[in-house]
């Protein structure tokens, strides 16, 4: 039996800086607009519920065998909907949700691999997003962690956040042990944001001239030697993306689920990974130029909404072998639905920028998606 723990809260906004502009319209946020940039720090409860009739953490896969790792907890992964509120009671305003995947990558510590998109609903943030990408040493009091993108006002973001743990309760063995049986595992966090949102004022069109991209350390070190003096660039991409779940051509298959999967609408937990064509037209026999790889996972209560963690991999002319990296939710109910592009390889490398889909065709099997992306890179 471990006491429930209680950390102390401190309030860590940071100063705001004098000269910058501020508009805000939330009490859990500040952005100071310093002219080239937005500097946004936020800062609120994180809700994650693994027991009770009602909860926002469900485990989706796990290994094989509990004797793997001390406690069987190592590998275990969980798909979570989490609320994100205002002040550290959950009945304080819902101010957006945490959505996504975790999953214990530590063999002998708590240390949760997380692939999450914030998503928020409150104010001027509305319909605005981050994506979380990073190692989550949970029992340390202050962890720090990655934010590698974002939609919306926080378009091309870069940041980080730091969570502490405000109060966590184990009831049966130590946390760990807790969150796999019947014990209750509770954790508000408390998280500080500091993005950084580029502030885009034209945008200029120019496709990368150059030929095919040199790969191997020695010319990737070549490469950032010349990137002081490297221009932006930004490069516009348009595809259908296809999807069938069953039948002939399956192209996406079913990796884990939830014990809720097949009883919620929104089947929630459901994992496919998938391996999905390119295309130029909607038409399945048009020209192919890729290949979408990744996973999608159910991850909303209240919709159909998938965690996306894909790599565009690109086979034709100048893009070939190289990569683009995308993760973000999905409502795929929605007619435009917007992601980030997190980073890339090849003449996408350092890229970040924004991709939309918006379904061209659906039915029970299969989809097909069409994909405008726009892309900030170097090469
Ligand atoms: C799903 O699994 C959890 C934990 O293993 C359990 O507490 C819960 O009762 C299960 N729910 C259903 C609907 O079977
Ligand atoms: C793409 O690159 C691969 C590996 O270098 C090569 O085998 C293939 O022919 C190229 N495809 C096109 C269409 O250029
Ligand atoms: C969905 O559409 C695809 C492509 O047109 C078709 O092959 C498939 O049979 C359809 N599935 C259902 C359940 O209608």
């Amino acid at each position: 039996m471990v006491a429930p723990m209680v950390t102390t809260f401190f309030l860590l906004f940071l100063a705001t800086r004098a000269r910058g502009q501020t508009t805000d319209d939330v009490s859990w946020a500040k952005r100071v607009d310093t002219g080239s940039q937005v500097v946004t720090t936020m800062q609120f409860y994180f809700h994650d519920t693994l027991s009770g009739n009602n909860p926002s953490a469900i485990k989706v896969a796990g290994p094989q065998s509990s004797a793997s790792s001390p406690g069987g907890f190592f590998g275990q992964l969980m798909m979570i909907d989490d609320p994100l509120t205002e002040g550290p009671d959950k009945k304080s305003k819902l101010i957006g949700h945490a959505r996504g995947l975790y999953g214990q990558a530590a063999q002998n510590e708590l240390g949760l691999i997380m692939i999450l998109n914030y998503g928020f609903t409150d104010g001027m943030y509305k319909d605005s997003s981050f994506s979380l990408l990073s190692l989550n040493p949970a029992m340390q009091s202050v962890r720090e962690m990655t934010i590698v993108g974002g939609t919306g006002l926080f378009r091309l973001a870069r940041g980080y956040a730091l969570a502490q743990t405000y109060w966590l309760d184990a009831s049966t063995g130590d946390a760990i042990v807790g969150a796999k049986n019947k014990g209750s595992l509770i954790q508000i966090l408390k998280m500080k944001i500091e993005g950084m949102i580029l502030m885009l004022c034209t945008i200029f069109i120019v496709l990368p001239l150059a030929q095919s991209i040199l790969e191997g350390p020695k010319e990737v070190k070549e490469w950032f030697k010349e990137l002081p003096i490297k221009k932006e660039k930004v490069t516009k991409l348009h595809f259908y993306f296809h999807d069938t779940t069953t039948g002939p051509g399956q192209t996406a298959h079913q990796i884990a689920e939830s014990n809720i999967s097949s009883t919620t609408i929104t089947q929630f937990g459901r994992t496919f990974m998938f391996d999905n064509p390119l295309t130029i037209k909607p038409d399945i026999r048009s020209k192919r130029i890729g290949k979408g790889q990744g996973f999608f996972g159910a991850a909303s209560f209240e919709e159909p909404r998938f965690l996306m963690n894909l790599n565009f991999v690109f086979t034709q002319g100048r893009y070939n072998g190289s990569t683009l990296q995308f993760l973000g939710t999905n409502p795929i109910l929605h007619r435009v639905r917007e992601m980030s592009i997190v980073g890339g390889t090849g003449v996408f490398r350092l890229a970040r920028g924004i991709a939309t889909a918006q379904t061209y065709f659906l039915n029970d099997t299969s989809s097909i998606v069409e994909y405008n992306l726009v892309v900030i890179h170097y090469h």
